[in-house]
């Protein structure tokens, strides 16, 4: 269940660490928003609604995982608001390469007084601590297994974009969903719009119930097809895997191709929240597919980023 206390943590400014953090008001809110962002530059090429007391603010984009459009499209958000991004990429001139944790190191660009942070990590608890005490407000870009709420907010609005509406709609993520933080904020997200969701996984890749919950697995990747109005494939995320994955069983059985997705209807839509790997989970033919939507979730990622800031922000 959504966290009906959490409208006012947000209008305090306290930012995003997880999709509980949201309730449907607030998730209303933010598409409205982001969709008055995007009706704006699609006609004007710019947000008409821009705030101009943002442009005196600053934002830390502080990546200690690597990204390519989630940060991007941070940057991209703030750009169009006003904002001024300063971003912070953990690799090999930074400080972290001589020792500092990521906890002090963000301690310290704390200490340079950006207005918000949005932050990307694994599961480290100095991360989980500063988004608990830091007297900014703290937007996740991705912390761990469990959490992109960002991400969650864009592909639900996506769907209802597409779909007209979530309710009643059924997805189904495909692939590695038990490493995938993408799936576990969209379950979570999906499921308080009042969405059904379903997973086919091979067992390897399945979550376990007492983080998901009973979902249903379908074993078939043609029945699972057939079911739902969303197929969302997922990479196989190599760099959390403790094992060596069964990557030849996953591609015949669960690969997204031109065969394997006949079962799947003409009014489907098919997502995918990249980076996607060619010929592992997802082959050319279905990026090119009229029903994929991977370039326009990427889209509206900048508008759903840009409402969130917006919010986060505008009125401090
Ligand atoms: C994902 C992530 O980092 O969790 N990508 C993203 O942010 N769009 C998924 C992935 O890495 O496979």
């Amino acid at each position: 269940m959504l966290n009906t206390a959490a409208i006012v943590a947000l209008m305090k400014n306290s930012g995003l660490f997880s999709v509980t953090d949201l309730n449907i008001q607030t998730i209303g809110q933010l598409f409205s928003l982001a969709s008055q962002f995007k009706h704006s530059f699609v006609r004007h090429k710019q947000f008409l609604r821009r705030n101009e007391s943002l442009s005196y603010k600053s934002v830390a984009l502080v990546f200690f995982e690597s990204s390519t459009r989630t940060r991007f499209s941070f940057e991209m958000a703030c750009n169009r608001l006003g904002i001024r991004p300063v971003t912070f990429i953990a690799n090999s001139t930074t400080s972290i390469k001589k020792g500092e944790t990521a906890l002090d190191t963000l301690l310290n660009l704390h200490a340079v007084q950006p207005d918000a942070f949005i932050i990307r990590s694994d599961e480290d608890e100095g991360v989980r601590e500063f988004f608990k005490t830091s007297q900014k407000p703290c937007i996740s870009a991705g912390y761990g297994k469990f959490h992109h709420p960002t991400q969650a907010l864009l592909d639900a609005f996506t769907i209802k974009e597409r779909l007209g509406e979530i309710k009643g709609k059924k997805i189904v993520f495909i692939g590695d969903v038990r490493h995938s933080r993408v799936a576990h904020s969209n379950k979570s997200l999906l499921l308080a719009l009042g969405a059904e969701v379903a997973i086919c996984s091979p067992k390897d890749f399945m979550p376990s119930p007492s983080e998901w919950g009973e979902v249903e697995n379908f074993e078939q990747l043609t029945s699972a097809l057939d079911w739902c109005d969303v197929a969302m494939s997922l990479r196989v995320q190599k760099e959390r895997h403790s094992t060596k994955a069964d990557l030849s069983n996953f591609i015949q059985n669960y690969q997204l191709n031109k065969k394997s997705i006949g079962s799947l209807s003409d009014k489907a839509i098919i997502m995918h929240p990249g980076p996607f790997v060619v010929d592992e989970e997802i082959t050319r033919d279905i990026v090119k597919d009229s029903r994929t939507v991977i370039h326009q979730q990427v889209e509206n990622g900048v508008y759903v980023r840009a409402a969130l800031l917006q919010k986060v922000l505008g009125d401090r």
